[in-house]
C-alpha cells in the first residue's frame, strides 16, 4: 500500500508538491504507538493562515517533513488501522488533528474511553488542544452524517465562542460596534451568529466588512446589523465606541479602519490573517493590536469553568448554530491526493466561494 501527503515550501507557500511513498505498517510501529489512516479532513483558509504563520507559532512541528518542506495541519477524522497500544483497536476512528497526508503514526497517552493525547515527543511543547484526539464512539455530539460540518466547524466555531466569550468577559471594552472583517468567513459567520444573540441585553451593532462580491452572501445570512464592502468603511459611525476583529489580516484595511475610527477604536482584536500576502512588514497597521489566541482562551476557561463546564457551553451554543449552518452552506467532497492539490491554489488565494463548505476524502 502508498502513502501520501502534501508538502509545502516553507519560504514560499505558493509551491507544493504531492509526496508518494511506501505506506507504514504494523511493523513501523514501537510498543504503545498506533497507525492511523486519515479518511476525511476540511480545508478552509485557517489551514492557510497555519502555513502563513507557521515558523511563529510552530505549526510545522506538528508533521514535519525534511528541509525546506513543511506538513500543513488539517482537522478531520482517521481510523485506527494496526494499533501496539493495548487500549486502542483497529477501527476505532478519531477526530482531531491530523496532517494533510493518507497516514500517520501516533503514540496514545492518557487513553481514556472518551479521548487520547499524542504524547510522541516532537509534539509535547506545543498546545496540548492539539493533541487531544477524540473517540468517535463514545463522543456524544458525533454523528456519522455530522462528520462533515464538524470537520468545518468544530475549530472555527469554537474559536467563535471564544472571541464572543472574552468580549463579554471583558464588558466589549466599552464599545458598542463591532466591525467584522472578512465576514464571509466561517469564523466570523460564527461569531456573528453568537453576538447577535447578546442583543436582547445589551446595545450592540455589528458591521460585516467583506468583499463587493461576498456582500449579498453575507447580507441573506442575516447577523449583521450593516454589510460594507472594504472600500465603504468611511460609511461607519464615528460617533460610537468601537472593536474591530480582524480576520482578514489586510495592513490597509487596518490602516483606513485605524484612521477613520481614532480614539473611538477601543480594542483592537486580531484573528485571522485570510489575506496573508497583504499583511505587509512588522510594524504594519495589521499588527496594530492585540493577538487573540483560541487555545489561550480556551485553557482560561477550561480551569475556570472546568473541562466539563466548557465543553457545555460550547456545546450548547454549538447546537444552536449548526441547526441553521445548512441553510447557507452546500458541502463539497474533494476525492484523492489531485483534487486536494487542485483545491491548494484557490484557497491559498481567496478565489473559493464562501457557500461551500470543502471536505477533503482520501
Ligand atoms: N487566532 C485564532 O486562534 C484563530 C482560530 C481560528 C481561526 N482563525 C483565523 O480566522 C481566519 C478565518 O478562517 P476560516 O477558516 O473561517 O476562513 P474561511 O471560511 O475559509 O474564509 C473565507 C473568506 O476569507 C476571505 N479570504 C479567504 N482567502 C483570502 C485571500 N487569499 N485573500 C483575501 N481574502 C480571502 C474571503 O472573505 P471576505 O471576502 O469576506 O474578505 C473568503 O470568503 C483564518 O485566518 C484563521 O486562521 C484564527
Amino acid at each position: 500500500m502508498s502513502s501520501f501527503n502534501i508538502q509545502v515550501n516553507r519560504k514560499d507557500i505558493n509551491q507544493y508538491k504531492i509526496v508518494k511513498q511506501e505506506a507504514p505498517t504494523i511493523d513501523s510501529l514501537a510498543d504503545g504507538q498506533i497507525l492511523v489512516k486519515v479518511d476525511q479532513f476540511a480545508f478552509t483558509s485557517n489551514n492557510i493562515t497555519y502555513a502563513a504563520v507557521a515558523d511563529m507559532v510552530g505549526y510545522w512541528k506538528f508533521f514535519p517533513a525534511s528541509d525546506e518542506w513543511g506538513i500543513i495541519p488539517v482537522w478531520g477524522f482517521a481510523d485506527v488501522i494496526a494499533s501496539k497500544n493495548e487500549s486502542i483497536q483497529v477501527g476505532e476512528r478519531f477526530y482531531g488533528y491530523y496532517p494533510m497526508g493518507s497516514h500517520l503514526i501516533m503514540s496514545p497517552g492518557k487513553v481514556k474511553p472518551t479521548n487520547f493525547s499524542d504524547v510522541i515527543t516532537h509534539r509535547q511543547a506545543l498546545p496540548p488542544i492539539y493533541n487531544n484526539y477524540i473517540n468517535t464512539k463514545t463522543d456524544p455530539g458525533y454523528s456519522k452524517k455530522g462528520e462533515a460540518i464538524q470537520s468545518l466547524f468544530r475549530p472555527l466555531f469554537t474559536t467563535s465562542f471564544l472571541i464572543d466569550d472574552f468580549m463579554e468577559d471583558n464588558d466589549f471594552f466599552g464599545g458598542s460596534t463591532i466591525i467584522l472583517t472578512s465576514a464571509s468567513s466561517k469564523t466570523a459567520i460564527g461569531l456573528a451568529h453568537l453576538l447577535a444573540k447578546r442583543k436582547s441585553d445589551r446595545s450592540l451593532t455589528i458591521i460585516g466588512l467583506t468583499s463587493k462580491g461576498n456582500m449579498e452572501f453575507v447580507e441573506g445570512l442575516g447577523h449583521y446589523d450593516q454589510v460594507l464592502s472594504y472600500d465603504q468603511f468611511a460609511s461607519i459611525s464615528k460617533n460610537e465606541h468601537s472593536i474591530i476583529v480582524d480576520f482578514s489580516g489586510n495592513a490597509k484595511v487596518q490602516e483606513n479602519l485605524q484612521g477613520h475610527l481614532g480614539s473611538k477604536l477601543v480594542y483592537n482584536c486580531l484573528v485571522g490573517m485570510v489575506d496573508w500576502t497583504q499583511r505587509g512588514g512588522a510594524d504594519s497597521a495589521a499588527t496594530n493590536g492585540k493577538f487573540f489566541f483560541a487555545p489561550t482562551q480556551a485553557l482560561k476557561r477550561n480551569k475556570e469553568w472546568g473541562v466539563e463546564g466548557f465543553q457545555q457551553r460550547v456545546g450548547i451554543a454549538w447546537m444552536g448554530f449548526t441547526s441553521q449552518v445548512g441553510d447557507w452552506m452546500t458541502v463539497k467532497d474533494s476525492v484523492g491526493a489531485l483534487e486536494l492539490a487542485a483545491l491548494y491554489s484557490p484557497m491559498l488565494n481567496g478565489k473559493i466561494d464562501p457557500k461551500i463548505g470543502h471536505i477533503v476524502k482520501l
